[in-house]
């Protein structure tokens, strides 16, 4: 299971996950404490693109004595982390790993997350095409070198079947198609919807419009704004605490109605709660929390 941060990775530990990648780099003395944590009960699998990292990673599990399995970080043009392909920087960190008495080089990291939501699938498969052949390159070189490479781990939810079809990725990081969100769903995925906010129409202050109790607190608004589940009511803009909706002529919607909200982006609009009720096929309705949202651990 894939984690963006040391703290995540510690939950997903506490809650039994005994394989978990930490798919992004982790620096700073907090996170690496945390980081350590997590080793201690799952065996784990961490990002570097850095030497300096490499250092401060070694040091840190060393003084624990436990051990992490280590994937390069490869830039294949989201231009976020990661080694430059094809530069001395690969090599560099490659050799600082193997020198690492508690790391263990086992491949390559290529997340592709400029075409993770990229609309036009002609260019986003021009895109995972082009990442494909910059770490197939990387791969190769990294034999070359003499470097251990059986793992390539990459993609996410918008390029997932892409990257399958493209061949070279061994294990895919993808997570937002558990519960989808509109940015997604209009791109024609294979995944359906599964997470709303239920929002209460609190005021109706002309025929064409409403206003709902869930606003910029409760759904986050980076990627557009979220969809109704309501023909002829959309949501024209978010606020701290209120959306503005437009009502179709013909749409009956008074105070007090419940608007089914499908987020525009899943992972922050989970971040901004403390549980989600989990419904399952027979209508059972239980409370889970989300205790991985904070990006620290409680004091
Ligand atoms: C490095 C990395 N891998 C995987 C993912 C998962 O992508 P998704 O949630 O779109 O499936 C993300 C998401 O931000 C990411 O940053």
């Amino acid at each position: 299971v894939t984690s963006a941060t040391a703290y995540e990775a510690v939950r997903l530990a506490d809650a039994g996950f005994d394989d978990i990648l930490i798919a992004n780099e982790t620096v700073n003395v907090v996170a690496l404490d945390a980081l350590v944590d997590a080793a201690r009960s799952a065996h784990l699998t961490v990002a570097v693109d850095s030497q300096v990292q490499v250092e401060l990673l070694q040091a840190q599990v060393a003084a624990a004595d436990v051990r992490v399995d280590v994937l390069i970080d490869v830039d294949v043009g989201f231009h976020r982390c990661g080694v430059r392909p094809g530069s001395p920087e690969l090599p560099a960190v490659g050799r600082a790993v193997m020198r690492s008495s508690h790391l263990n080089l086992v491949g390559l990291m290529a997340y592709e997350g400029h075409a993770m939501q990229e609309a036009d699938p002609a260019v986003r498969r021009r895109l995972v095409a082009t990442a494909t052949r910059l770490i197939g390159a990387e791969r190769r070189r990294m034999r070359d070198l003499g470097l251990p490479c059986s793992v390539v781990s990459g993609a996410g939810t918008g390029t997932f079947e892409l990257a399958v079809e493209a061949g070279v990725l061994t294990e895919a990081q993808i997570g937002s198609y558990v519960l989808m969100d509109r940015s997604y769903a209009a791109m024609g995925l294979p995944f359906e919807p599964a997470l709303w906010c239920l929002a209460t129409v609190i005021s109706r202050r002309s025929p064409g419009e409403a206003v709902l109790d869930a606003g910029l607190k409760s759904l986050s608004g980076e990627q557009g704004l979220p969809g109704s589940e309501i023909d002829g009511v959309e949501i024209i803009e978010l606020n701290d605490e209120h959306s503005i909706v437009r009502v179709a002529a013909d749409r009956a919607l008074t105070i007090g109605d419940v608007v089914p909200l499908i987020p525009g982006h899943v992972d922050p609009t989970m971040n901004l709660h403390d549980s989600v009720f989990a419904i399952d096929a027979q209508g059972e309705v239980e409370s889970w929390p989300i205790d991985g949202r904070r990006s620290t651990l409680p004091a």
